[in-house]
């Protein structure tokens, strides 16, 4: 099994796969309010059977500007466009959500945890911050974000340079692909990728076969990527189906060769002032003369470097 701690925000593309030890969930400012992406995770884990799993809330604005929410892509609710989300069945824990990340973590096996974070960074930068110990115990951290201006469609989508949840919180984003403890072991999904795996009308169908016995959850993930789908068509013109984001995010922590992807390796620079802020600019090994000498020289006192994965396509063996 592949363990996991998710750091999200719920919203639409919600995932789950039976080879996931989910080892708890926080949740973080970002489609909707704390309040709403709280129990929006409470109730999704009702829906999947999965109430042992603890849940925290975590941080409600990032700490250097205000909170953004994205009400017209995901609803008022975060999750609008069902009415067979289950009443959650468990309660949110209480405590220092970020201290209560950071234990369950080290009680893991050394680094056989990923952190998987599908929404704005602000909780994961603060863990690595408070609890650096923590950054060498993982395994890897896949982020949910940024978008390099490789497709005419994924330029960004908060505004046309940056993805929502890098623009969030900037700051955080910088802070995590700015740490070399984390060199080699970032993995950052984008845009650019996420916009070339679709829930097509085709999959939309699939979910509601009659070869599978349409169960109430079946239905309502019909029900959420319907309602994705829409507002993907309304305010992005994107017709063919909505990205599957955050899916893809833990998707990218699962090893086996199931799917394939095809990484390159870059450093990755976050805009944070002026009008293109939280814009993610990328340094691809072969042109990035500064972090290529300061690895070799690394100990002569040149900037260490941080190697961030990004995949540009990815396959799935059928
Ligand atoms: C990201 O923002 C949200 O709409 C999705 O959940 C995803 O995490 C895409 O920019």
């Amino acid at each position: 099994k592949t363990r996991i701690w998710l750091d999200c925000d719920p919203g639409h593309d919600v995932s789950e796969h039976p080879n996931l030890e989910l080892v708890g969930i926080s949740t973080v400012h970002g489609n909707s309010s704390m309040d709403n992406v709280t129990s929006n995770a409470l109730s999704l884990l009702t829906a999947i059977g999965k109430t042992d799993v603890p849940v925290y809330a975590g941080s409600r604005k990032p700490f250097m500007r205000p909170a953004v929410h994205a009400p017209d892509i995901h609803g008022d609710s975060g999750i609008d466009g069902t009415t067979l989300l289950p009443e959650s069945k468990v309660a949110m824990k209480s405590g220092n959500t970020i201290l209560a990340i950071y234990e369950a973590i080290m009680k893991t096996p050394f680094q056989t945890c990923a952190v998987v974070a599908t929404g704005t960074l602000t909780n994961v930068a603060l863990l690595f911050a408070a609890f650096p110990d923590v950054v060498g115990h993982i395994r890897c951290v896949s982020i949910m974000g940024g978008a390099f201006g490789g497709r005419e469609d994924a330029r960004g989508n908060i505004t046309k340079w940056a993805e929502f949840n890098i623009y969030c919180d900037p700051e955080s984003a910088r802070s995590i692909f700015s740490n070399p403890e984390l060199s080699g072991r970032i993995t950052l999904v984008p845009l650019d990728l996420t916009h070339t795996v679709l829930a097509t009308s085709d999959v939309l169908t699939a979910l509601m076969t009659t070869s599978h016995p349409t169960t109430k959850l079946r239905k309502m993930l019909h029900d959420l990527l319907t309602f994705f789908s829409k507002t993907y068509a309304e305010v992005f013109n994107i017709t063919a189906g909505p990205p599957l984001h955050d899916p893809l995010a833990v998707a990218a922590t699962i090893p086996g060769n199931e799917i394939e992807w095809d990484m390159e390796e870059v450093q990755v620079e976050v805009v944070c002032h002026g009008e293109q802020i939280g814009q993610t600019i990328k340094t691809p090994r072969d042109q990035a003369h500064g972090g290529v000498r300061g690895e070799e020289l690394g100990k002569g006192g040149a900037e260490p470097v941080t190697w961030v994965k990004v995949p540009r396509s990815v396959a799935v063996d059928s």
